[in-house]
């Protein structure tokens, strides 16, 4: 890749900036947990897969500010670094995935000294970025034999290489069909009010030189009335155990004009996106961003001041609008269902 979104650097967390794209590319770096839990909640780095490897290098860091005499202190004081963590954004299961795995493996060096369950968590974190890597190119295999030669794909907001530890769920699927040479064109959705289609996507594809054009949100129905559209691939922050599936807000309405037109719609996911414990969408905590995001374009105006705003950062697709959804270990279609439950989450 031509940037790397999130790496554990000289003891540090090194964060390529998001809300700077594309004016700036400048790396943070983050040597304290409260830091980086600002940073996942500042949306410095977003998508559901690197916000859980943030979630981990994070809690990293926080083992190793923690100050104890005994384990009884040391984990006492992890389970606050965890909670700091988890509190930052609701949607994407993957911090809650990140932050459970993370448990287990300090619980896992329990015995050990306390130096010993800092360097485990500290390799953990570093595994869970390396690991994030390998399931979006898999997931890219699996999803280019999706994809027709000369293709124009639709994509919205940002699940790219910038939303995971590198290549991306979305657009892994759609770099893998770029390098089977067939030809792909995408079309990218602004994705207002944050912009991750016209900052981030069209950023990262440029730079790799796959055909993008921009197009405002409202437009996608319009492209595909035309015919230009010959499928959909989005990514997802959580999938229910019945398929439903959380993506950034603006996905439903791609869905369901997909389906009105007979356009293929694809979710590209990792299984530790999954949440069966989720039964439906209706259970999935949907985030609500500051109004500012509405009312404003890099801190100019763009509405009357007082004017009442609401901001869900993200929307359910009903599973039937789902024509199948791309794992690493697998297309599942048809009944979701029973195929989650034997995919059966991370
Ligand atoms: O608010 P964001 O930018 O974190 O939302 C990101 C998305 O909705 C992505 O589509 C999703 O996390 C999948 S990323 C591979």
């Amino acid at each position: 890749m031509a940037f790397r979104t999130i790496e554990w650097r000289d003891d540090a967390v090194v964060m390529l900036d998001q809300t700077r794209l594309p004016a700036e590319e400048i790396y943070n770096r983050y040597t304290d947990f409260t830091s980086v839990a600002e940073a996942i909640r500042g949306m410095v780095v977003r998508g559901a897969p690197a916000i859980g490897v943030a979630a981990a290098m994070g809690i990293a860091l926080g083992a190793r500010e923690i100050v104890a005499d005994t384990a009884e202190s040391f984990f006492r004081q992890l389970e606050n670094v965890c909670q700091v963590i988890g509190r930052t954004r609701p949607t994407a299961v993957n911090l809650f995935w990140a932050i459970d795995r993370m448990k287990r493996v300090a619980e896992a060096a329990r015995g050990g000294s306390l130096e010993d369950i800092r360097t485990a968590l500290r390799r953990e974190a570093i595994l869970i970025e390396q690991e994030d890597l390998a399931i979006c190119k898999a997931i890219g295999q699996n999803g280019a034999e999706l994809i027709p030669h000369g293709a124009t794909v639709l994509t919205h907001c940002n699940a790219g290489g910038l939303a995971t530890a590198g290549y991306g769920t979305a657009l892994g699927v759609i770099r893998a069909a770029q390098e089977a040479g067939k030809n792909i064109r995408v079309f990218a959705d602004e994705t207002r009010p944050w912009l991750q289609g016209a900052r981030l996507t069209a950023w990262e594809l440029m730079k790799d030189g796959i055909p993008v054009t921009l197009i405002a949100d409202n437009m996608a129905g319009f492209f595909m009335a035309k015919g230009e559209i010959t499928c959909c691939v989005v990514g997802a922050d959580r999938i229910a155990a019945n398929g439903d599936t959380a993506n950034k807000i603006g996905t439903y309405t791609v869905a369901v004009l997909a389906r009105e037109h007979g356009i293929p719609f694809y979710v590209a996911a990792p299984v530790s996106t999954l949440d069966l414990s989720c039964s439906d969408g209706s259970r999935i905590p949907i985030e609500e961003r500051p109004s500012t995001e509405v009312t404003h374009i890099r801190g100019l105006p763009i509405a009357p001041e007082g004017i009442g705003v609401r901001n869900p950062s993200f929307d359910v697709t009903p599973a039937r609008y789902i024509t199948a959804i791309i794992t690493e270990k697998g297309v599942v279609r048809g009944d979701f269902s029973s195929q989650l439950a034997a995919l059966g989450g991370a």
